[in-house]
């Protein structure tokens, strides 16, 4: 459920139209509900509740400080894989110690920057992340709170750019290895280990692959257990997927994945970590953008739109389906027809839908993209020359702009001819 419905004829987001913001800050625009990210968040807690936990929001799918500050005050944790991430969710007011680092090339200065300003673990994913994270912290007189993420190679059914648990992807350190590395972890100076890490990759719809790795983490907590080392947190990863469209998908509630999670590990006693990031984000978000032209092309019309591929990369990147609607609502029964739609850029690949069945538009409509609050802004660019899309924030019958749209000014200004040209 959102807080994106027509009122009056006109898409709102909680109680503001979306054509009152397109007017006051043009297109295009992402519009996120603040009603929405807290529920989505709130669905999570109860989710999990009565276990002790912490919802740590993944925030490379929506990292604006406003929506930071927003979850945070909510009590959420943070997943974060930067400094940069980090510094975000400080400014945002959350505590370091509901910060945790994951990240497969955390650098020295990143660990350091953590460790400095209070992180609550970092999740390891190679030994010689390891070890180097042992050195930075012996060398400023500290221990690290440390998990190891395991790669438990495991199928998770999902697209294959966004599947992580696999032993031929990137990630974590295999499960098999795990007993030899935390040894290894008990004898540096600079690590203390406080749990186990595992994330299998993002926009799941079944339960099935993460009952598999949640059945391999309570092997190996026994086993890790038994070797005599104190696990007393399980960090499970975001990676719960949401439906695109509004028809025929159905991926499993948060309240199932609790009770997944309760039934495979809530005997081990431990804390329970999270770290959804689309589940929040993605439907709590729209982008709003104006058709600039309707252009009758051979057996097809395009709807050129001001929002393009560098605003939303995610179809071309991904291949993935967002739904388009008008935000004047059509009335009932209104003929559709299908388009292509694309933005402005100079390639093929800038194409959001083709063959989209939609109410018949014109220059100067407003659409809507939904399900845009995930990785739509953090992955926007400048392609082009076209700057970076706003973000506004609605909660009930106000709005703000939380980053305005930067003029050319600025963009120019980053670009320094040298002296010698
Ligand atoms: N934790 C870790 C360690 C992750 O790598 C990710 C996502 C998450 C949590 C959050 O996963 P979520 O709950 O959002 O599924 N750009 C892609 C998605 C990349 C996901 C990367 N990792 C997309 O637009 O579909």
């Amino acid at each position: 459920m959102d807080h994106f419905l027509y009122r009056n004829g006109s898409l709102h987001a909680e109680d503001v139209a979306l054509s009152e913001i397109a007017a006051s800050v043009g297109t295009p625009f992402y519009c996120y509900s603040a009603a929405t990210l807290t529920r989505h968040y709130q669905l999570f807690k109860e989710a999990l509740s009565p276990l002790d936990n912490l919802v740590c929001f993944a925030i490379k799918s929506l990292s604006n400080v406003a929506v930071l500050k927003l979850l945070g005050d909510l009590g959420a944790g943070m997943d974060v894989v930067s400094v940069g991430e980090y510094l975000r969710a400080r400014a945002a007011g959350v505590p370091g110690e509901r910060i945790v680092f994951s990240g497969v090339g955390k650098t020295r200065e990143e660990m350091r920057t953590a460790l400095e300003g209070g992180i609550r673990q970092f999740n390891l994913e190679s030994e010689p992340e390891m070890r180097a994270l042992s050195e930075v912290a012996a060398s400023m007189g500290l221990r690290a709170p440390v998990t190891v993420r395991v790669n438990p190679d495991v199928d998770a059914k999902t697209h294959e750019k966004i599947a992580t648990g696999k032993s031929e992807n990137k990630f974590g350190i295999p499960i098999a290895r795990a007993r030899e590395v935390y040894a290894e972890i008990a004898r540096l100076p600079g690590l203390e280990a406080v749990g186990i890490d595992v994330h299998i990759g993002s926009q799941l719809t079944e339960l099935e692959p993460f009952g598999q790795a949640f059945d391999k983490v309570a092997d190996l907590t026994a086993a890790l257990r038994a070797d005599g080392h104190t696990i007393r947190r399980l960090d499970l990863g975001g990676g719960l997927g949401i439906p695109y469209t509004r028809s025929n998908e159905a991926p499993p509630l948060p309240l199932d994945y609790g009770a997944l999670i309760k039934e495979k590990l809530g005997h081990l006693g431990c804390e329970i970590e999270i770290e959804p990031g689309r589940l929040i984000s993605g439907n709590s978000g729209v982008l709003v953008s104006r058709v600039i032209y309707v252009k009758n092309g051979e057996g097809r019309d395009f709807l050129i739109l001001d929002a393009a591929m560098n605003d939303l990369v995610r179809p071309s990147m991904y291949g993935a389906h967002h739904d388009i609607v008008a935000v004047a609502e059509p009335a009932p029964g209104a003929p559709t027809q299908p388009f292509d739609v694309v933005g402005p850029i100079c390639e093929t690949g800038d194409t959001f839908a083709k063959a989209r069945d939609l109410p018949l538009l014109a220059e100067g409509d407003l659409v809507a993209f939904r399900s845009a609050g995930a990785y739509g802004a953090v992955m926007a660019n400048e392609y082009n020359s076209r700057p970076l899309v706003p973000e506004v924030l609605v909660r009930d019958d106000h709005f703000a702009v939380i980053r305005a749209r930067p003029d050319y000014d600025e963009m120019l200004k980053r670009d320094i001819v040298p002296e010698w040209l």
